[in-house]
């Protein structure tokens, strides 16, 4: 470990607007970084420790470490039975499969494997293209339109909607009761009103989701259940916690995972190729390298920017000794610049990258995105109707994007565009 250490905030607007020379410089003279994530955050994860937090840096460690099985997402220490007043935003957080090690995420997992594989996605691109097309045409007579409100997060929703079996007003409503929670999920500093109302529009969105698996529960022949009755009808594998509890955690982790994600991969795949006008010029002519620019979108600008990690197994690493039950944050928006793996041209943009494959925007290991697929399939979709029905667009905030302030998640806030 160096000597050397780096302090910076990551809500702060200066880190928001450019993080990578700080993550540049942790990766050379601090790559073990220790980060005091209580110091920048009123969140309460349920997996974060007291001691603080080890944030890793270079692609090498994330890799290894998003791989290791001596780490998993659960903190033991925060016990459902005996800790019931727990605030409603961190009880739902811990019934989610993406915070649990096997074997409670087991059956979610497979579950979402098998609703959420890319040939069954593949079969949602006509789908896509035409709510897509549909948005864009809305718009189309007024010469602008706000790519993130406008049509990222109504598509992100809409295609969720359809793929989960519930009626896209519906659906919109239930997002919409999601966005202080995510607040919270994300790491931004809420106290206070804002944090009760936060976990008020949580409860309320619960007992919406409640009503929606007591309509589906039972429902459909054996073989032809959705993907909300077959994640209703999966026993809660936690005895401190009921079927329906564990049943909207799941949806709610949806949401969160599969939401907003979309909402800014489709973002930032379209900031960042207008901010260079030769490789857009490249994918207007030939929209079959969509699918490249989404990939480098993932790599250059990952949407899940930190991922985390609880130590089960003390064990060494690059000096320091990770001890049992601390917890630790792996920066991908820093993995995925190294150069060490992506080579002296890691912050430029390209279509081509031979490395690519090393890029870690979906984590890795047993809690590898469920919903890569459809977050590939959908970016492109979007963008190939984009540049195909708006010929003539521009965005004018390239120069100075407005970022959301967010530790977990790297999206805009809004993108302009007129034609
Ligand atoms: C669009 C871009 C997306 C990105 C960049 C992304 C990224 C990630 C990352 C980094 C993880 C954590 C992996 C780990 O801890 O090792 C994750 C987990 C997860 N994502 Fe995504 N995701 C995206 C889209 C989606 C979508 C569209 C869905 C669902 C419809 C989804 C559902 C999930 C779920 C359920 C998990 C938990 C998996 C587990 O713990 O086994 N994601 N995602």
């Amino acid at each position: 470990m160096c000597a050397k250490r780096l302090v910076f905030n990551p809500l702060d607007p200066q880190y928001l607007a450019d993080p990578y020379p700080t993550l540049a410089a942790l990766r050379e003279s601090d790559p073990v970084h220790r980060w005091l994530l209580g110091r920048w955050t009123t969140a309460r994860y349920p997996t974060s420790s007291r001691l603080g937090d080890w944030l890793f840096t270079r692609h090498e460690h994330v890799e290894a470490l998003l791989k290791d099985r001596r780490l998993g997402k659960w903190k033991p220490r925060l016990d459902l039975q005996r800790e019931t007043s727990v605030e409603p935003v961190v009880r739902s957080q811990t019934l989610w499969m993406g915070l649990r090690d096997p074997p409670y995420h087991t059956p979610f997992k497979k579950l979402f494997a098998q609703y959420l594989g890319l040939s069954r996605i593949r079969t949602l691109v006509p789908l896509i293209e035409q709510l897509a097309a549909t948005l864009i045409d809305e718009y189309r007579p007024q010469g602008g339109m706000d790519l993130i409100a406008d049509f990222a997060d109504q598509l992100a929703s809409r295609v969720l909607a359809a793929l989960i079996g519930v009626d896209a007003e519906r659906w919109r409503e239930l997002v919409r009761l999601a966005e202080r929670p995510m607040q919270l999920f994300d790491g931004t500093p809420l106290a206070g009103a804002a944090r009760a109302e936060a976990n008020a529009d949580l409860q309320t969105l619960n007992a919406h989701l409640r009503a929606l698996g007591k309509g589906v529960a039972g429902a459909g022949r054996e073989g032809e259940a959705g993907l909300l009755q077959a994640l209703r009808a999966i026993p809660s594998p936690d005895p401190a916690a009921a079927d329906d509890e564990v049943f909207e955690a799941q949806l709610v982790l949806l949401i969160y995972a599969g939401h907003g994600t979309m909402r800014d991969l489709i973002g930032n795949t379209l900031l960042c190729l207008h901010r260079e006008p030769e490789t857009l010029a490249a994918v207007r002519a030939d929209p079959t390298l969509a699918g490249d620019a989404v990939e480098e979108t993932l790599r250059y600008e990952s949407p899940a920017c930190v991922d985390q990690r609880t130590v089960h197994e003390a064990f060494d690493l690059a000096g320091i000794t990770l001890q049992e039950g601390q917890t630790i944050s792996l920066s991908i928006s820093s993995a995925n610049r190294d150069r060490r793996v992506f080579g002296a041209n890691a912050d430029e943009f390209h279509l081509e990258r031979p490395a690519r494959a090393a890029s870690l925007a979906f984590g890795g290991g047993i809690h590898y995105c469920s919903g890569w697929a459809l977050g590939k399939v959908q970016a492109e979709a979007a963008l190939r109707v984009v540049l195909e029905r708006l010929p003539a667009l521009q965005l004018p905030s390239l120069a100075q994007p407005d970022w959301r302030p967010s530790i977990a998640l790297r999206g805009l806030n809004s993108l302009p565009a007129r034609w």
